[in-house]
């Protein structure tokens, strides 16, 4: 059954609007009660498409008066829009309408539209957010130059920004003051924003290639100032990067960034002035770890990319939301890769985005929200910022780019923005620009089949059969793929893959590959590593000239977004984690020689126990000389209990946490003397940098310690415990206070709560501190059921809220997401709590009670008791009456999923 109310919004039903807004005057009187908005703007038929009456969107809001060029006219509401019927073939040219509303920030708990935070008035308008301001036409494809003027208390909100430039500012009676601002470049309504709060900034002006000066500000609270300095270098950084990489400059006189307290995201990339969650721009050495360091320069770069690709070129509709996201994280990845620097470091971000697509994207692909990364329908939009949409739409950019090249793409994208600059587009536009800029690269021949990758839903399984040939010298590789059903597609068609490969001597030597036919390159030697492209069900790839036996070391650089299925042996993997030159198959050879112990005993319900080649080849890489620590690290954290989950037919939750736990005390135990040389050998001294080498030694320390702590309380010594206590007290930076207290926590010492309580007295004034220190305690090991009765009775703690989207996921969510052990229960405790949190955030944000509500999306994999517990959960959910639309949608697809 379909959800009574909100229609299903299909992507072959798009029409273009019956009108086009051309300006708008917009003009605020801000009162957290009731602000006062009156909207001015100016229209004009479209006369491509049949006369219609005017519509417009509108939410939450109270209307006093509506004028056509100054005079009053009749109006209706239907169907939550106000409809104007009068102007229904109105001549073609331009017409003025007047709309006067008021709204209540201060009641907005939805945080979408205007909402008050920490005593400002803040907006937050993607995707449907400024039909919650005033009455529009609120879609993407119109597209309209905005002049604003603020009107506010002067002492309560000092600050009064918007989008574009400020053309005038000045002082009105009764204490209050005002400010205009203009932003020349037509936008949709969406990248709408406004701030008006008691804010200062950091300041500092750029030079761009041409010579103009630009002025970049970060506003913060009051006494955030020394948490700036990593976002602004981090915003410099990234308008330099994007006019070196691809020639794109900052296009503005003035670029802001704020940051708010409450934010249901983490940022959103509105023209000139950008909305931050502080979770994204505050950070001091004192208080953030590398990981938000890192976090805050992707974050910042992704949403100064938007600039882009989302603003200048944007999205005719919702179903295209992968044009801007897929692109943007793409480049956001890219940047974060340049920044990085060395291959290694390059690699270890490589690795780490992927672990991301795989604990994210690939459940989501297999499950009831499957859909493509353009998807064909949805019920609420909000609902469709996915994995899909996000991660794996920035595969898809990133294999285009592998089959044009990397100058292909860039000439690519010039291309795409000297077609469709000031535009609201497709991601067929994006991808034939692309294509028609390399007409001979391996895509353009097989754009159409390409495509498909936007079209259809799930994850293709590639399978590899390689065989050796000793007489002839050759060696004959089958590649295969096939894509199993996801809702509503029920038959795929074969997907274009670029197969990244390279063979492997038993020597360890990277073998030349040369395929049948093939004449001497020009440079007078065979590659070592090529691309394969995959296109049809089943292709054969000869080489000749191969001296030996190879291991073929396939979807190097995990070049398309598939599992692969190449049934190498425990002795191959051994061999490529070894000597494979490509750093991610090298990682991803560790991570399976530990994925097929862990299932092994998942499978066969039998204790792990873990064998001595797997041992020594995890210290050979634990001791190994030239590799660096990050990428040590990685290697030696086994896979997590989610992707593990992803590979059983039938997940008992509490089997996989009890394998994982037993292959990490016994790495512990095997390799004690070298987690202690690790931890020796990895300390960082001098003053606090995030650079890739110190993040690197850093992690391997705190991996390392976690491991001793693990080890001596099993012994029975206090020693390590100690030790991390110690360093908890003495750390002279987050990273390493976090992951001293995370070493104890981890461990069940006793000496956790005394370093929780220190940790709480220490940064009770730093809300985003706090934060961790609720996850922390969400997401501690369980013992004995209690995490769950401490995750409650934290609940009532002083300083924990729902009303916070940043704190309810730090207790919630941690739980809910990030504790399969301590959620997963067979007395179905936690999927009874997760529905009272569900249905308790509902009424009162709505986006963030349906991201709480995708936990349940795998119920139907989970093994009894679980799984009749979980639908009994879900079900509990779906059954309460005036559920929102966001909630709705989840639920409905978790339960068709029988
Ligand atoms: N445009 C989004 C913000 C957004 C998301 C607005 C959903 C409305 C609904 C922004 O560019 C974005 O993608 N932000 C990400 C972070 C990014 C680095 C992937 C976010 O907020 O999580
Ligand atoms: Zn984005």
């Amino acid at each position: 059954m379909r959800e009574g109310t909100a229609p299903l919004i299909r992507r072959e039903d798009y029409t273009a609007p019956a009108f086009w807004i051309r300006s708008v005057d917009l003009c605020f009187d801000l009162d957290p009660a009731k602000t006062l908005v009156i909207n001015r703007m100016q229209l004009e038929r479209n006369v491509d498409v049949p006369a219609q009456p005017l519509k417009l969107h509108g939410e939450d809001l109270s209307l006093t008066r509506v004028l056509v060029n100054g005079e009053s006219v009749s109006f209706r509401h239907d169907d939550g829009m106000l409809v104007i019927d009068s102007l229904q073939g109105v001549p073609p040219g331009p017409f003025t309408l007047e709309i006067r509303n008021t709204c209540a920030p201060e009641k907005n708990t939805h945080l979408s539209g205007l909402y008050t935070s920490g005593g400002g008035f803040f907006t937050q308008c993607e995707a449907e957010g400024f039909r919650r301001v005033t009455y529009f036409l609120d879609r993407p494809d119109v597209m309209a130059v905005y002049t604003v003027t603020l009107r506010a208390n002067k002492q309560a909100y000092p600050v009064l920004l918007s989008n574009g430039n400020l053309v005038e500012q000045g002082e009105l009676d009764n204490g209050r003051h005002f400010a205009k601002w203009h932003d020349p470049f037509p936008k949709p309504s969406y990248l709408f924003a406004l701030v008006a709060a008691d804010l200062v900034a950091r300041e500092q002006w750029v030079t761009t290639r041409s010579g103009k000066n630009h002025l970049l500000q970060v506003y913060v609270r009051r006494g955030d100032l020394d948490k700036t300095e990593h976002a602004m270098n981090s915003l410099i950084a990234s308008v330099v990067w994007d006019e070196a990489r691809f020639k794109l400059p900052l296009d503005l006189e003035r670029f802001m960034i704020v940051a708010v307290g409450d934010f249901n995201m983490g940022a959103m990339e509105n023209k000139g002035l950008n909305i931050f969650n502080t979770k994204y721009v505050l950070a001091n050495p004192a208080t953030a770890t590398d990981a938000d360091y890192l976090g805050i320069e992707s974050v910042v770069g992704h949403e100064y990319f938007h600039n882009w690709t989302g603003n200048r070129i944007t999205c005719r509709d919702w179903f295209q939301l992968s044009l801007k996201e897929g692109l943007t994280v793409f480049r956001d990845q890219e940047f974060s890769m340049d920044m990085a620097g060395s291959a290694s470091a390059r690699a270890v971000k490589r690795i780490d985005d992927v672990r991301t697509l795989r604990l994210s994207q690939f459940p989501e692909d297999a499950g009831p929200m499957a859909h493509p990364v353009r998807p064909d329908s949805y019920v609420e939009i909000n609902n469709f910022y996915t994995a899909t949409v996000y991660d794996k739409g920035a595969e898809v950019v990133r294999m285009m780019q592998a089959l044009v090249g990397r100058d292909g793409f860039a000439r690519g994208m010039t291309l795409y923005f000297e077609r469709h600059d000031g535009r609201a587009v497709t991601c067929d536009d994006f991808a034939q620009a692309i294509a028609d800029a390399n007409p001979h690269s391996e895509l353009a021949p097989r754009l159409g089949q390409f495509k498909r990758w936007y079209s259809q839903a799930g994850t293709p399984k590639v399978s590899a059969r390689g065989r050796y040939d000793a007489p002839t010298r050759t060696y004959t590789l089958l590649l295969e793929q096939s894509c199993a059903p996801t809702p509503g597609q029920a038959d795929k068609q074969p997907y274009v893959i670029p197969m990244a490969m390279g063979l492997i001597g038993r020597d360890g030597r990277s073998l030349p590959l040369q395929l049948e036919d093939e004449p001497m390159p020009p440079s007078g030697s065979f590659p070592l590593d090529r691309v394969l492209v995959l296109s049809e069900a089943r292709e054969f790839f000869t080489f000749v000239n191969v001296d030996e036996e190879p291991v073929p070391s396939l979807l190097r650089g995990f070049s398309a977004p598939v599992t692969l299925a190449d049934g190498l042996t425990d002795a191959d993997l051994l061999l490529l984690l070894q000597h494979d030159t490509d750093p991610f198959n090298r990682w991803e050879a560790g991570q399976r020689l530990a994925l097929a112990r862990l299932l092994a005993a998942v499978r066969g319900g039998v204790e792990l126990a873990l064998d001595a080649p797997f041992i020594d080849a995890m210290r050979a890489v634990l001791r190994h000389p030239t590799l660096d620590a990050s990428f040590k690290e990685l290697v030696l954290i086994p896979p997590s209990e989610i992707y593990v989950s992803e590979q059983l037919e039938s997940v008992d939750p509490q089997r996989v946490h009890s394998a994982r736990e037993a292959m990490r005390l016994q790495l512990a135990q095997a390799l004690r003397d070298d987690w202690a040389a690790a931890f020796e050998a990895s300390q960082v001294h001098g003053g606090y940098s995030p650079d890739p080498v110190s993040v690197g030694k850093r992690g391997l320390a705190n991996l390392a310690l976690g491991m001793l702590c693990m080890d001596s309380m099993a012994r029975g010594d206090t020693v390590w415990p100690g030790r991390a206590y110690q360093r908890f007290k003495d750390a002279g930076n987050m990273t390493e206070r976090q992951g001293a207290l995370l070493a104890l926590v981890g461990a069940h010492s006793e000496l956790a709560e005394p370093a929780l309580a220190r940790f709480y007295e220490l940064f009770k004034n730093e809300p985003l501190v706090i934060d961790k220190w609720f996850s922390i305690q969400a997401t501690a090991p369980e013992s004995n059921g209690r995490v769950l009765a401490k995750v409650k009775s934290l609940m009532s703690h002083p300083d924990f809220t729902l009303k916070n989207p940043n704190r309810a996921r730090s207790l919630i969510a941690a739980l809910c997401m990030n504790n399969p052990a301590a959620f997963h229960r067979a007395d179905a405790a936690g999927y009874v709590f997760w529905a009272d949190r569900v249905l308790e955030l509902d009424p009162t944000n709505p986006q963030l009670a349906a991201r709480l509500a995708r936990v349940m999306d795998r119920w139907s994999r989970l093994a009894d008791p679980y799984r009749s517990a979980a639908r009994e959960a879900v079900s509990r959910v779906a059954a309460k009456p005036d559920l929102s639309n966001d909630v709705r949608e989840i639920v409905t697809r978790a339960l068709s999923d029988a």
